[in-house]
């Protein structure tokens, strides 16, 4: 018997189709194939009885699902080709500005120059931030991770923009998304400079995006701040580069936050939460951790024979769940480093990082399992070229990143496929038991 499946994707029509048999009583079920996906919930109707919830796809770390259907950014991992809105990153690197990206990330098309100036001028007007702000962050220890401060100050700002919540009002996303972008750098800023035990900056909007950045950071007792220009453009392009990745884990966190309808400050705190993980942003500055404590080029095989064997740390800035051949933002990244260098004097620690990197190319462990460098691997050492401290760096990426995850959550928000994000499970634990009372404490007692 062949029963044809009630869902189907609402834009395209398919002939295609994935027969299935069920081994468990010979039925057949033909589930449409849409942009080479069936639809899970096309498997629900796979049951053996009535009261049976029908078949679900069992995949944890979202190995093999597509949570979402985005316009956005584009990946081939075995090509090693990233592109925002079709345009190659390389192009956007080379001659676009972050603001510029930032426009077309959320929009779709590069804006035009009446677009672009009043972009600018609305983000460069609402850089400041409440002066309780200031005071929350003081609030924090002298040795509080960066990290930490800026997801708790973006969350923080939530309360001072209520109305933010009114997400399905596109002038509230459009203030939210402005607040967003030109707040983020200035709350970076001051989570550096308490860090570093020095007064606040406020912002100079005189300056443009990167630039104003770096006075915020820099400034000491001078008026005004001149960033070095090759810095200016590192950070510019690296702001670029790490402005959007698809549907990686700190997305994945800002649409599933999103997806319950808080307001974007809520939504994108969570995502900075989740790129502090080692595993995700938090790798720069592990990779530069890692290098520091291999401390020479003659440890370099040994650090690696370490991680071949299981025992040690991963060779960290290595590897990716999508790129499967060089990232190549890393090819990028690795280019501006000798600029940087070529200010500050080279890197000690660069012979380590390109001794790493030739080693592993050529060892078949890594090759065989796809390890290429990816866009970690080389940013710590510009960051701390630029003298940034090594618990700052995945700031310098979360900053950028508020660009993409802002689109991404519009994205989804203006999708009317999707619904809150709520998993299912296998519930793999106790069948039911009574509960027997073995403390005397635990609760209050009754009466009045
Ligand atoms: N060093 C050594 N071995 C590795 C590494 C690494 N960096 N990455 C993966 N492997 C091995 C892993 O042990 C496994 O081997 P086996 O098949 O023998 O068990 C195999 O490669 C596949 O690894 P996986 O953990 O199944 O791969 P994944 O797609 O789940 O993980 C990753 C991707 C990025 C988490 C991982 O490669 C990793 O931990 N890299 C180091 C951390 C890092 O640099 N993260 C930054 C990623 S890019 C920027 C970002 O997303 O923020």
């Amino acid at each position: 018997m062949t029963t044809t499946a009630t869902t189907s994707a609402p834009h395209t029509t398919t002939t295609e189709a994935l027969e299935v048999t069920d081994g468990r009583n010979g039925k057949t079920y033909s589930l449409p194939i849409v942009d080479g996906t069936i639809r899970a919930l096309d498997l629900k109707q796979i049951k053996v009885s009535e009261n049976d919830f029908g078949m679900m796809a069992y995949d944890p770390a979202f190995m093999n699902t597509a949570s979402c259907r985005s316009a956005i950014t584009y990946i081939d991992g075995d090509a090693g080709i990233l592109r925002y809105r079709g345009y190659p990153i390389e192009q956007l690197a080379e001659k676009a500005s972050f603001l510029e990206v930032a426009w077309l990330l959320r929009h779709g098309e590069l804006p035009t120059q009446s677009e672009y100036d009043q972009w600018v001028k609305d983000i460069t007007y609402h850089t400041y931030v409440h002066e309780n702000i200031k005071h929350f962050l003081e609030g924090f220890r002298y040795d509080a991770h960066p990290m930490s401060m800026l997801g708790s100050s973006i969350a923080a700002l939530s309360s001072f923009y209520p109305e933010a919540k009114h997400i399905f009002d596109p002038a509230q996303r459009e203030i939210s998304i402005v607040r967003l972008l030109a707040k983020v750098p200035t709350l970076a800023a001051l989570c550096y400079r308490h860090v570093k035990g020095l007064p606040f900056v406020y912002p100079d909007n005189d300056l443009p995006y990167a630039e104003n950045f770096l006075s915020m950071i820099a400034r000491m007792s001078e008026p005004k701040y001149a960033a070095n220009r090759v810095f200016a453009k590192a950070i510019e392009v690296l702001f670029i580069l790490h402005a959007d990745h698809e549907q990686n884990c700190s997305t994945n966190a800002v649409r599933a936050v999103g997806s319950s309808h808080v307001d974007p400050f809520s939504a994108v705190a969570a995502g900075v939460m989740a790129l502090y993980g080692p595993l995700h942003g938090g790798a720069n500055e592990q990779v530069l951790r890692m290098i520091e404590s291999i401390g020479s080029v003659k440890n370099v095989a040994a650090f690696i024979d370490e991680v071949k064997s299981g025992k040690g740390q991963r060779l960290m800035g290595f590897g990716h769940r999508v790129y499967k051949s060089y990232d190549p933002r890393a090819r990028i990244v690795k280019q501006l480093a000798y600029e940087v260098f070529g200010v500050t004097g080279m890197d000690r620690d660069l012979e380590i990082a390109l001794e790493l990197e030739r080693i592993a190319l050529s060892d078949p462990y890594f090759i065989e399992r796809k390890l290429y460098p990816n866009v970690d691997f080389y940013t710590g050492l510009i960051y701390r070229a630029m003298k940034f401290p090594t618990s700052y760096f995945t700031v310098l990426f979360a900053i950028p990143r508020v660009a993409g995850w802002l689109a991404q959550w519009e994205e989804m928000l203006l999708d009317k496929e999707q619904k809150i994000a709520r998993p299912r499970q296998i519930y793999t634990g106790y069948d039911e038991r009574q509960f027997a009372a073995t403390l005397e404490h635990r609760r209050p007692a009754k009466g009045p």
